[in-house]
């Protein structure tokens, strides 16, 4: 069968180019869906295959994903299962399924066909990679999210990652039943976003920190007017009073760029009840940290940290690169104030997400705050202390 098809695929290939295939127009897409078909059929019939008819379903199903969709990755697109792509080199390409990461059964021709792939995926989007820039994160129009560097950044060759977008985003309760959050800490967070509180959401790459967001997002009232702010647009509220903005990054000659900061600056003359941004990782954080200090509370974010106090320090660094040239001083108790509840998130070795902490900042103490882990089923336990002293 594998044979088979890629003797079909060179014929076909000989064939097209022939026909009147490339002058069609690219938005002619039923046409040339006939015109490959035919082909197809044509090769098969002078090739002398005999294929019974589901083989020759999926062998013409395999062609036609190949010429317009994304090839042998359309399979594991398609499977509503697998939530994460991996392309690390043609013959490893890894798949995550319920947590878990996998080698997928789909090995491809050579880097050529994964340059092909990533040509085909990001190209309608208008974006393109090469030498001078080797890497890129574009959101496709499904929502899912690409990553894409190549060589010399990348060592092993053109690598590929694709974010699966969910159709269905998961509920807070659904978080629960999932034991990713318990129903105490569930409450306590829903409570936080009704009552006005900032929020971070803090966690490791993929520990599901946008997912959280999206799901506590849905306690905020409905009709508070929201902004969301993004690199790629990943969350999706479900009130109807939202605008989400995304980031533009630079142009071929580098120009044109739009950050988080400028947006965020823009967003705050856009009468806001409620900021969030997807997440923050630069100098954005000190303008979100005075936004929240000049009434702008309510606000929720995330930031890639692999503790609660380090989500503080990272955001005290990111403030620090704005170029304002504030003293840590001042950028700490500004973090002090406008701070209410830090969520971290951790991955188990199984690959289960869960939330492992809830701190509140405690501001009692005169110049000097605390953050108390309101943990799960305890008491308040820990405090660290995060002083604006060094
Ligand atoms: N609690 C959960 N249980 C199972 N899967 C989850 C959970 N939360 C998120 N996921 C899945 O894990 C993947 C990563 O989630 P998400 O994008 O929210 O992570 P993230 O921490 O924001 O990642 P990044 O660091 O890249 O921003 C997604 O495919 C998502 O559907
Ligand atoms: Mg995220």
């Amino acid at each position: 069968m594998k044979e088979a098809y890629i003797k079909l695929k060179e014929r076909v290939r000989e064939k097209l180019p022939a026909s009147d295939y490339a002058t069609l127009p690219a938005d002619d897409a039923g046409q040339k869906r006939k015109l490959v078909l035919r082909a197809a059929r044509e090769a098969v019939w002078e090739e002398g295959f005999i294929l019974n008819p589901s083989e020759m379903q999926d062998m013409m199903q395999k062609l036609l994903d190949e010429v317009f969709g994304f090839g042998q990755l359309e399979s594991l697109l398609r499977d509503e299962e697998i939530t994460e792509i991996m392309v690390n080199d043609p013959a490893r390409v890894y798949i995550e399924k319920n947590g878990v990461i996998l080698p997928s059964e789909i090995s491809l021709e050579g880097d050529d066909e994964i340059y092909r792939l990533i040509d085909r995926i990001i190209g309608p989007l208008g974006l393109h990679v090469d030498e001078a820039s080797p890497y890129i994160d574009a959101r496709l129009p499904d929502g899912s999210r690409v990553n894409v560097i190549l060589p010399p950044l990348s060592l092993l060759g053109p690598v590929l990652t694709i974010r699966k977008f969910r159709s269905n985003p998961y509920t807070i309760e659904e978080l629960e039943s999932m034991r990713t959050l318990s129903s105490r800490q569930a409450d306590f967070l829903k409570k936080s976003v009704r009552e006005k509180k900032s929020i971070v959401i803090s966690g490791g790459a993929g520990t599901g920190k946008t997912t959280l967001l999206n799901a506590i997002s849905s306690s905020i009232a409905a009709n508070e007017r929201i902004i969301t702010l993004e690199d790629a647009a990943e969350l999706r509220l479900q009130q109807s009073h939202v605008i989400p903005l995304e980031t533009r990054p630079p142009n071929l000659e580098g120009r044109g760029e739009i950050t988080l900061r400028d947006l965020l600056r823009n967003a705050l003359r856009m009468r806001p009840d409620r900021i969030i941004i997807g997440e923050v990782r630069g100098p954005e954080a000190l303008d979100l940290l005075q936004a929240l200090n000049t009434g702008h509370r309510g606000s929720i974010t995330t930031v890639h940290a692999n503790s609660p106090y380090d989500a503080l320090s990272r955001l005290e660094t990111m403030a620090l690169t704005s170029g304002i040239g504030l003293p840590s001083r001042a950028i700490r108790e500004q973090l002090a104030q406008a701070i209410d509840v830090l969520v971290h998130l951790e991955r188990g070795a199984t690959g289960k997400r869960r939330v492992s902490e809830i701190s509140v900042m405690d501001r009692s103490s005169t110049g000097e705050f605390h953050l108390i882990d309101y943990s799960a089923d305890t008491p308040p336990t820990s405090s660290t202390r995060f002083s604006p002293e060094r």
